[in-house]
């Protein structure tokens, strides 16, 4: 256990703010974890790889982060579901005997809170063992996949979580959350709303696919992955799939090593039927998505229109390859970089009558 306190937080945030927590401790197990919840005092922020952060200022409390490794196929029955009375149910009653079925084809992996995200696809990939090969070089770690919902190129981590199992801030209890239970959506979970900051999630359990059936029907994924094909194969292996996703992400995504940002700022805007039907008669090139409840218009596009691509306000900057991504461009305060942000989403608010909301959490 690391327990520190007036501790700097520059490398703990892919911006690149230099900036202080109070205190500072990064756990091993869950049961340190556990040892550690009745002395914490004051206000508590867990993180994983901070790249999905913007802190303000310094942070006035206890910043946590799970060093919990360790990747594990499972065997049934599950151990993570053992002890008590060994009924497959969990304390809300809900069943948990479907998430071991695992004769589908499937099998069952434990995952370490701490693990990071793109060693844990590249152990899957290795295996071929399919479901995350799309999510490929996301950074961040395991515990922030199940609260963010990360996902890129057609997949969510949704798709792929059977089990998430987490720790009480308070109580110190450990509760175990189906899929269902963790109410999952675009960029959005439990974790994030009505449970936000009162749990630390130690373990994901994903379910993989062992004869993987790949989704590469999203942007220009086939294409990429047709040019790389080996002369005579017809079907992409795992392992192809995820160089092409690594190509396209190394082309158009700014590495936080050399431009400190948090990838896309902004969530996508879901709009109406009427609205989407509308705009497109103004700009019939627009990209957009059918999802639930309305059509999703990606929000980099309505930036880039706005003429903002590879344009800057102070030492604040919009990639010029993709421009979801805000950048530092060196020595940016977050005062620069939220002015960039609320002068971008006045300005696609004044030209398509949307409002764009960051993606990025706001420390
Ligand atoms: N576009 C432009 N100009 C730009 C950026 C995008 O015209 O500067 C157009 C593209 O040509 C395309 C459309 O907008 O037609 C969508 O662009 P892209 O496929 O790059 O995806 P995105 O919607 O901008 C989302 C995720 C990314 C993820 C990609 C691929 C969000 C907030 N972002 O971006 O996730 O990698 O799809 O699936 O949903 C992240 O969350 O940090 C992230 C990088």
């Amino acid at each position: 256990m690391k327990d520190f306190s007036n501790y700097s937080l520059l490398n703990h945030n892919t911006f690149g703010m230099d900036v202080k927590a109070k205190r500072y401790v990064e756990y091993d197990t869950e049961e340190e974890l556990k040892v550690l919840i009745p002395t914490l005092s004051g206000e508590l922020l867990h993180i994983g790889g901070g790249s999905n952060l913007l802190f303000k200022a310094d942070f006035e409390g206890t910043v946590l982060h799970s060093a919990i490794h360790g990747i594990e196929k499972q065997t049934l029955p599950l151990p993570s579901l053992q002890g008590g009375s060994g009924i497959p149910t969990n304390e809300q009653g809900n069943s948990l005997s479907s998430v071991g079925e695992t004769g589908k084809g499937s099998v069952l992996v434990r995952v370490g809170a701490g693990v990071v995200w793109d060693d844990f696809v590249a152990w899957a990939v290795e295996r071929g063992l399919g479901g995350v090969e799309n999510l490929s070089l996301i950074p961040g770690e395991v515990g922030a996949s199940a609260v963010q919902n990360i996902g890129a190129y057609g997949v969510e981590a949704k798709d792929v979580i059977a089990l998430v199992e987490a720790v009480d801030l308070k109580a110190g209890e450990k509760r175990i959350f189906t899929n269902a239970e963790c109410q999952y959506a675009y960029r959005q979970s439990i974790f994030k709303n009505e449970l936000k900051g009162k749990y630390a999630i130690t373990y994901v359990t994903y379910r993989l696919q062992k004869n993987p059936q790949l989704k590469l029907d999203y942007g220009n994924l086939r294409a990429v992955l047709e040019q790389n094909l080996p002369h005579g194969e017809n079907r992409p292996a795992l392992g192809l799939v995820r160089q092409a996703i690594i190509d396209i992400r190394n082309a158009k995504l700014p590495d936080p090593k050399v431009q400190g940002n948090a990838g896309s700022f902004f969530m996508n805007p879901v709009v109406s039927r009427e609205k989407f039907l509308s705009l497109q008669k103004d700009y019939p090139q627009m990209p957009f998505y059918e999802v639930e409840g309305g059509v999703k218009i990606p929000a980099g596009w309505m930036i880039d229109q706005c003429g903002w691509k590879g344009k800057s306000l102070g030492r604040a900057g919009v990639h010029d390859k993709q421009a979801l991504v805000l950048v530092n461009l060196g020595g940016a305060t977050s005062d620069e970089i939220i002015r960039l942000c609320d002068t971008i989403c006045k300005d696609v608010h004044d030209k398509f009558d949307i409002d764009i909301h960051p993606e990025v959490n706001l420390i």
